[in-house]
């Protein structure tokens, strides 16, 4: 037997029984399109996009297996088999007792908050996604991101950049912790690029709240991405299943909260999951009003079927191998073809700094609009500005624009869609592009909206 290279050509870990076209269409469509949606990715109808790098939110592949429970979804209003096989999956992966279906992440944030904090609370986290911002805030409680330091820097390249600052959280807890109802920890932390959070960090955080009776939970949105960062880069677990790891994650924390619309390889989907009881009777009433009987959460048996088949796939080692892989396979080719981004690439998705792609625009005429505006232009792909547009306000006294800290523009990864070539045919086009990036313009709003104006924005070239 001979002993061969390992071979550098990542391969999808599945074949492909049934495909969608991609949308084929030319610059000259593109540039028409990019006019008449005002230069809003969101406003443009996903037919005219060839690569949809929005979100990796609901729009994975399902797998055969996935599509075959579809058809053994129990459809019974009341303790479907669907259900109790949901529950059953959940409960051995986060070892929590109560299971609540609901219908997508931001439902299961929205029961949550309005059940466990009191108007004028804190609820403090690692960097919280903004739906669970607004969740928090809309119950008139306070928001509190406590992201570690190394974040701070876009090139240091730290195994954990998803950490909660530990000192900070122990001087905010001796003054502050009467005021503390909740510390919600993301994994992976979205907000700062995807970073994960290491074991010791989850761990640590529960010996502090611990002292003050404080309960942690987990936004498990993408925890096998997570898991998979502990067994590569946190000592100890190089051997350790990444079930395991996960559910040593779920084991230091009160209970969980899931969109599951990422790691659960599912178009939709979501969950609560904890021991309290009292809790647990006070979330299933109050849910009935809104978001369905508490046994399908505003699902159907046929979602509940995939997600438990989801749930379970997204922990294939050799899975995780090649979606991490892959990630980092596309972030060191936009890197390589000249673009700056944020590092180590994270789980699902890659940013790019478009405030140091594009030095000449100033962060008040949007650089991470203008660069997101050619990657659709150019190559093709619709991607997420993540800076003065999303995060960024007019401030109502002066009528100045409040600037985001970074301009950031996100290329996140469906899972199991776009092969390898498809990265290697973005790559190759954003390098042709790269060298005209400092033509590029900055933009000026023609609309906001008061809230949220990201989704709804019309703006027009400088
Ligand atoms: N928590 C995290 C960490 C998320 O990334 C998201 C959604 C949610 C909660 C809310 O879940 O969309 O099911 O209601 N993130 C998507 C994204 C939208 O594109 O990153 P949801």
């Amino acid at each position: 037997m001979f002993e061969l290279p390992k071979p550098k050509t990542i391969i999808e870990p599945f074949r492909i029984k049934s495909v969608e076209p991609l949308s084929m269409i030319d610059i000259n469509e593109r540039t028409k399109a990019l006019v008449k949606s005002g230069y809003n990715l969101f406003s443009l109808p996903a037919s005219l996009v060839t690569f949809d790098l929005l979100t990796d939110s609901g729009t994975s592949a399902m797998s055969n297996t996935q599509w075959a429970g579809i058809m053994m979804g129990d459809e019974s209003y009341a303790g479907s088999k669907s259900y109790l096989k949901f529950e059953k999956v959940v409960s051995d992966l986060t070892g929590f007792e109560h299971v609540i279906p609901t219908h997508q992440g931001r439902s299961a944030e929205a029961l949550l908050m309005n059940s466990m904090i009191k108007p004028g609370q804190v609820v403090i986290g690692n960097t919280h996604f903004d739906t669970t911002r607004a969740n928090i805030e809309n119950a008139s409680a306070q928001a509190l991101d406590m992201p570690c330091k190394e974040n701070e820097s876009s090139e240091l390249e730290a195994p954990f950049k998803g950490n909660i600052n530990i000192s900070q959280l122990e001087e905010y807890l001796k003054k502050n912790h009467a005021q503390v109802s909740l510390l919600i920890m993301t994994v992976t932390n979205n907000s700062v690029g995807g970073q994960p959070v290491s074991m010791e960090n989850i761990k640590k955080t529960k010996e502090i709240l611990l002292k003050y009776n404080i309960p942690l939970f987990l936004d498990c949105a993408r925890f096998a991405e997570n898991a998979y960062f502990i067994k590569l880069r946190e000592p100890g677990f190089e051997e350790v299943e990444v079930k395991k790891i996960a559910q040593e994650m779920f084991s230091y924390c009160d209970g969980a909260l899931m969109s599951a619309k990422k790691d659960a390889f599912a178009n939709i989907g979501g969950f609560l999951a904890f021991n309290d009881e009292k809790l647990a009777a006070e979330i299933r009433s109050a849910m009935v009003i809104t978001e369905g009987f508490p046994t399908y959460g505003g699902l159907a048996g046929r979602d509940l079927e995939a997600l438990s088949i989801g749930l379970q796939e997204i922990l294939d080692e050799s899975y995780l191998s090649y979606r991490i892989s892959s990630v980092d396979y596309f972030g060191r080719g936009i890197e390589e073809a000249g673009f700056a981004t944020v590092r180590p690439y994270g789980g699902h998705a890659v940013y790019i700094d478009a405030g140091k792609c594009l030095p000449h625009i100033p962060p008040h005429q949007f650089p991470g609009q203008a660069l997101s505006a050619a990657l659709y232009q150019y190559v093709g792909i619709r991607s997420v500005e993540v800076g003065t547009v999303m995060l960024g306000h007019k401030d109502p006294q002066t009528g100045e624009e409040v600037l985001a800290p970074k301009e950031l523009v996100r290329l996140a990864m469906p899972r199991r869609v776009y092969t390898q070539s498809h990265v290697d045919y973005m790559i190759e086009v954003m390098q042709s592009l790269s060298p005209h990036l400092k033509n590029l313009k900055g933009f000026e709003f023609e609309y906001q909206a008061p809230v949220l104006r990201h989704f709804t924005a019309r703006f027009k070239p400088l």
